[in-house]
């Protein structure tokens, strides 16, 4: 048996986020851990807002089964954390090598990989104690984090491996799209929503990490982070880090915060909407030459005049065309258009309805 489990440990592939975290902290350089890593759940009552699948996985560490898992939901929101604590607190450090395959979306995961590589590692049988003598579970846990970049056939060929091994293995499939998993997948497994962070909690955690850190802060740049992003915890924490890096003094401030996060300022979204609704052609374009050389990314502005046309008062008909316009925008942007000439065709489209009287 312990062969068996020896011969695991070299099959075991870890992920790259992991020695991220490992890397620095073996050379006694502490300091050098992104805080995003520092402050990530070590075990599973560490992982905040996300009821549901606490609740069940705190009940599989008392003892009871584990189903097959499929977490779900926008990134930061804690769904690799959360199995990586849960494995954690199961099988303890040193089992956890043995016991846990992670592969993720760094790693080969075409058909070869998922016939060999994970049959191999689902067949080996396991013992229900851990090295110290307590009890574990007796079976392995299978992360595979990012599956929505999976192949179809790769994910095909999961699923009878899925069912034979169900007695040894458990599968854990992490995604953003749960609509990239193929359905006799998702029906294999117990779906959990991880939803983005209620502001609340996102505050609650960058305090507390501002008083670890002993940060100075104003009211204002953490109520800023929260807004800035959008229920994505990691991405709060990282913009953090840098907005205290930001002044030699470790003050973080609403204008580092904003100054980091590349938002647009409002006063020039509200000046190009002016020009849209009253100006000429001619100023459009300098404005939008001026907005796009001064670096801000196209997607930013986009998604900023995107509040500014759902709140402002035009009529529904002009809303939707001009909403309908920049689907078309984000996609032309995500394909790799030139960001000068995308803008200057939506605000065409916004300049077009304003002068629309009906
Ligand atoms: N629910 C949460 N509770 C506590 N910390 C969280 C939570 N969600 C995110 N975090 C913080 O954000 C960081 C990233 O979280 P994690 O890697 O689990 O996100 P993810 O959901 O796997 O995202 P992705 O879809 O991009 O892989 C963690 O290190 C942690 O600091
Ligand atoms: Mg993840």
């Amino acid at each position: 048996m312990q062969a068996f489990l020896k011969g695991a440990t070299v099959q075991s592939t870890r992920s790259q986020k992991d020695k991220g975290a490992t890397g620095p902290s073996t050379e006694k350089k502490a300091k050098v851990v992104p805080w995003v890593e520092k402050y990530r759940p070590k075990c599973v009552d560490e992982v905040a807002f996300q009821e549901d699948v606490v609740a069940v996985l705190k009940k599989s560490l008392e003892g009871a089964d584990l189903p097959n898992l499929l977490f779900y939901g926008p990134p930061g929101t804690g769904k690799t954390s959360t199995i990586l604590a849960a494995a954690r607190e199961l099988y303890g450090p040193q089992l956890f090598r043995q016991r846990v395959l992670e592969l993720n979306a760094s790693d080969e995961r075409g058909i070869q990989v998922i016939r060999e590589k994970v049959k191999n590692f689902a067949q080996l049988t396991v013992a229900g104690t851990r090295t110290d003598g307590k009890p574990c579970p007796p079976f392995k846990i299978i992360i595979l984090d990012e599956a929505d970049s999976m192949t179809a056939p790769a994910q095909a060929a999961l699923r009878r491996t899925m069912e034979k091994e169900s007695r040894t293995t458990r599968f854990c499939l992490i995604c953003n799209y749960v609509s990239r998993i193929i359905e006799p997948l998702t029906s294999r497994c117990s779906k959990f929503r991880f939803k983005p962070l209620a502001n609340r909690i996102q505050e609650e955690r960058l305090l507390e990490i501002c008083e670890k850190e002993n940060l100075k802060y104003t009211k204002e740049s953490i109520e800023a982070l929260v807004r800035v992003s959008e229920g994505d915890l990691r991405k709060a924490i990282t913009y953090l880090q840098s907005a205290a890096r930001l002044n030699n003094d470790k003050d973080v401030t609403e204008c580092a915060v904003i100054e980091i996060a590349g938002i647009v300022p409002p006063k020039m979204i509200n000046k190009l909407l002016q020009i849209c609704f009253k100006g000429t052609f001619e100023k459009l374009e300098d404005a939008v030459r001026n907005l796009v050389d001064e670096g801000y990314a196209a997607t930013q502005i986009l998604s900023q005049l995107h509040e500014s046309i759902i709140d402002g008062d035009i009529n529904d008909k002009q809303k939707s065309v001009i909403t309908e316009k920049m689907a078309v925008v984000d996609k032309c942007l995500s394909d790799g258009a030139d960001e000068y000439l995308q803008m200057l065709s939506l605000c065409s489209v916004i300049m077009q309805q304003a002068f629309q009287n009906t």
